[in-house]
């Protein structure tokens, strides 16, 4: 994938140690009934002095998973453990995480669906039954024991829960969907942004960048960070709306929030597959990218926008995307042609 891109949703050290991040659930803006929920399910957990049930985040990269679990750890007033599904290569390693927790704690573990299979089933008793088997030795003298952990809450995080598989999806109490944000919340977003990094911002300036920042806060906080970067240099320090649209134009991100890899996967159905049908690989062969990164990060933002739809012989371009791109929409006897 493209690291350097804009509006690439993967997160950058940028991001991470910007403070932007809010601390608490009355200061995260945007997703109410997310919050609602989780509201409820913490106060109820303070009430009756239990963990959280654990909980699963799943949906888009960007759209804040890990400052929710950040937020939930706050809120109950505990410590949280970071880790990933990737970082826990063997059986021992999740093993020595959890026996390091504190009764309460928040253990959040991203990207919980590249967990190793034999990793997933440590975790099964842990989460159920707060407790681990661990096997020593090996051949016919080896024996288990049982190890009691603390009650702990397990935040995971995926951008994927079709690709969790049922054992482990259905152990998490609390399951919640992230979906992309509105651009109103968006802007409000950008606004408390500038104020916290000091950058003047226009009204008109944040609802542009939120109209070009694909639903995703890491975006528009990004956006606004190289816009800043712009300003600094090409203006006063404002961020008006004619530099906001100058900046963006040099950042290549189009009036829809669109980069260049979005209009090469666009392109690609259009121009070499007359809108589609094309399976997931074809596309990935045909822009250079893995079919993976474009499931996970390209491609939820151009079908909930309605670019493209998701049919079982593969990705069609919709009449909508061509009219927004200015391209004559496809004959049916164009598409048919091309599988017959
Ligand atoms: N920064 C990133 N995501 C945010 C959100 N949902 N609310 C407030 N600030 C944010």
């Amino acid at each position: 994938m493209d690291e350097n891109r804009v509006v690439s949703q993967e997160s950058s050290p940028d991001d991470a140690d910007s403070g932007l991040r809010p601390q608490w659930l009355r200061d995260y803006i945007g997703q109410e009934s997310v919050k609602d929920r989780l509201q409820i399910f913490i106060e109820a957990s303070h009430q009756r002095r239990e963990a959280l049930d654990h909980v699963l985040l799943y949906g888009p990269p960007g759209l804040g998973k890990t400052t929710l679990a950040h937020i939930i750890a706050n809120e109950l007033g505990v410590n949280i453990r970071y880790t990933s599904g990737p970082a826990i290569e063997r059986a021992g390693d999740l093993a020595s995480v959890l026996t390091n927790l504190e009764a309460g704690d928040v253990l959040f573990i991203d990207e919980i669906h590249r967990l190793a299979r034999t990793v997933e089933e440590v975790l099964y008793p842990a989460m159920e039954d707060f407790h681990l088997d661990i096997m020593l030795g090996k051949g016919p003298s080896a024996r288990s024991v049982r190890l009691d952990l603390p009650r702990f809450t397990l935040v995971g995080a995926t951008t994927r829960a079709g690709m969790l598989t049922a054992p482990l999806r259905d152990r998490f109490g609390v399951i919640i969907h992230l979906d992309f944000y509105q651009v109103g919340d968006l802007a409000k977003i950008v606004a408390r942004s500038a104020r916290k990094l000091g950058v003047p911002l226009d009204d008109s300036a944040a609802s542009e960048i939120a109209r070009r920042s694909r639903g995703t806060p890491r975006i528009a906080n990004r956006l606004l960070r190289r816009l800043r970067d712009y300003v600094d240099v090409k203006g006063d320090g404002e961020i008006t709306l004619a530099m906001a649209e100058e900046g963006l134009r040099l950042l290549e991100v189009d009036p829809n929030g669109l980069d260049a890899v979005d209009h090469r996967l666009l392109q690609a159905l259009y121009y070499r597959h007359q809108g589609g049908p094309a399976g997931l690989e074809t596309l990935a062969a045909a822009i250079g990218e893995e079919g993976g990164t474009i499931e996970d990060v390209y491609e939820p933002y151009l079908l909930q926008q309605g670019y493209i739809q998701r049919t079982p012989r593969g990705r069609v371009l919709t009449a909508f995307a061509c009219e927004r791109l200015g391209w004559p929409v496809p004959s049916p006897q164009a598409q048919k042609n091309l599988f017959e």
